[in-house]
């Protein structure tokens, strides 16, 4: 069982129990996937968990279809369609992920779970369907691979959320030599130095 006091009070009872079971089944099949580091294991809860749930704040009822791209273990993917009813939110969720065997287990975690995620499981730039509403990713690719990855693949969105780690500023400044960027910029609340970057519009310079 593991301990959150941030779900605790964010989530009922009936959540918090399957943030348990997807927990219990990513440690399961971590060892052959290697879906998150090893030496994160003791600390998921917060450092993948929690740190993927705050993004929720940004999110609204105009964020009707979100796509996670690079979603690995199904992060941040899965945690906001765990947590959405709780919030309010009625998005659908679809993840991307290129790994045979990472898409595997994103199906089975979506049966386990009972949730009704779609996973699109190939490379980003060959996906059919292009139109969601909002953006999610996390430990994908640096902020300007990531802007060409979805201008080349021609996807439509009205938002971006990206988390990112302590390179950000670089990341950023690169990205901002190629793209019009236009962006808040939040603090991370699990990690200090990483930064939650929601942003609204991003064209070619
Ligand atoms: C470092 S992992 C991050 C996974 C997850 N978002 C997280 O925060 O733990 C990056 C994931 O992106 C996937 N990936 C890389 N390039 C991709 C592409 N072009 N299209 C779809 N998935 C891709 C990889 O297979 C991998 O699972």
């Amino acid at each position: 069982m593991i301990r959150s006091s941030y779900f605790e009070n964010s989530v009922s009872r009936e959540t918090f129990q399957k943030i348990n079971k997807y927990h219990e089944f990513l440690i399961e099949n971590n060892q052959k996937l290697s879906l998150i580091s090893k030496k994160s294991e003791e600390i998921a809860v917060k450092r993948h968990y929690e740190d993927c749930a705050q993004i929720i704040k940004y999110l609204d009822n105009t964020d009707k279809k979100i796509l996670d791209i690079g979603s690995g273990a199904g992060l941040p993917g899965i945690i906001l369609d765990i947590i959405k009813n709780d919030h309010n939110l009625e998005f659908s969720t679809h993840l991307v992920e290129k790994s045979p065997k990472k898409g595997k287990f994103l199906e089975k975690v979506n049966s386990f779970l009972d949730l009704n995620v779609k996973i699109h499981n190939c490379d980003v730039s060959s996906m059919e369907n292009k139109k969601f509403t909002t953006l999610v990713t996390r430990a994908f690719k640096p902020m300007n691979s990531f802007f060409k990855i979805i201008t080349n693949a021609q996807l439509s969105f009205n938002k971006i959320i990206m988390l990112k780690g302590e390179k950000f500023l670089d990341e950023f400044n690169e990205a901002k030599t190629y793209f019009e960027i236009k962006c808040d910029m939040h603090e991370s609340t699990t990690n200090p130095g990483s930064k939650v970057f929601v942003i609204k519009s991003v064209s070619k310079l």
